[in-house]
């Protein structure tokens, strides 16, 4: 299964990917978890500490890997680089493991207007490509709104995408804008998540304003997420109704995925 969660600024992607990933370690099975977020904070809301996460380089700052593999110096102009580069070792190579999760920071694709010929939005374009089509394991992907790291390819190859709101009209307008950019570079299974849900009210305006779409799930707002975050702990293992509430969104998201007609 390869899941991609995207949204507005705030609403809950991180601290989602991170619950869904290590509800999916804890049962054993494989899976990646992967921060693309420029403002990654993903290391942190799985449980890693401070200090690892502190220590940890964003694949697309490893400026001697992205020379040696593509053949160009990040930020060279002009030059011909390698648009295939070797990945394959890389997931391996750079995964942190944690509580039954394999975890790997990306890092962000670089502006190609800012005159980069950016010969590491190559290496992370196929990177994430190999993670997606090559490898067996589960991947959640968190992720900015834009899609830059994915090549239209690896976009089809996600066997859904959830997007995340919060009871406010802001990410619901965002998450409809996402949702049409998502259409278009041909993610498919677009599902909706709700986050930070306090009470029926929150629960029947979400539902009200996605009507037509598919909602796989809440996840409430809760004093003990707020208070992992604050302490830099995992929410998933503070909070039990988090983990009753993300392995209902998961069996969720597994029958939305069956029940999706074929391409
Ligand atoms: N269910 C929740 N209950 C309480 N606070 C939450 C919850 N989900 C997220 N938060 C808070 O919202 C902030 C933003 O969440 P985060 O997952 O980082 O959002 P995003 O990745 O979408 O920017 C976090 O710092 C956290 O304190
Ligand atoms: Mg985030």
């Amino acid at each position: 299964m390869k899941i991609a969660l995207a949204g507005k600024g705030g609403v809950g992607k991180t601290t989602i990917s991170a619950a869904l990933s290590r509800y999916l370690g804890e049962r054993g099975e494989r899976v990646f978890a992967i921060d693309a977020d420029p403002n990654a904070n993903l290391a942190l809301s799985l449980g890693l500490s401070r200090e690892q996460a502190a220590q940890i380089v964003p694949i697309s700052e490893m400026r001697e890997l992205i020379a040696e593999r593509t053949g160009v110096e990040p930020g060279a102009v002009g030059a011909y680089f390698t648009v295939n580069p070797r990945v394959d070792d890389l997931p391996d190579r750079f995964k942190l493991e944690h509580e039954g999760v394999m975890f790997l920071q990306v890092g962000a694709i670089k502006e190609p207007s800012a005159g980069c010929y950016c010969p590491e939005n190559a290496l992370l374009k196929n990177l994430l490509m190999h993670l997606v089509l090559l490898r067996d394991e589960t991947v959640i992907l968190d992720m900015e709104a834009g899609f830059e790291h994915l090549t239209r390819g690896t976009a089809q190859a996600f066997d859904a995408m959830l997007i995340v709101v919060e009871p406010s009209l802001q990410s619901i307008v965002t998450a409809k804008r996402i949702h049409a950019l998502a259409d278009k570079i041909g993610l498919r299974n677009v599902f909706y998540v709700g986050n930070m849900v306090r009470d029926d009210a929150d629960r029947e305006f979400i539902a009200r304003e996605l009507d037509g779409s598919t909602i796989v799930g809440s996840v409430s707002y809760s004093e003990e997420v707020r208070m992992a975050l604050r302490q830099g702990q995992a929410p998933f293992e503070l909070s039990a109704r988090l983990v009753s509430e993300i392995g209902e969104m998961w069996d969720a998201i597994v029958a939305a995925v069956e029940d999706a007609p074929a391409e």
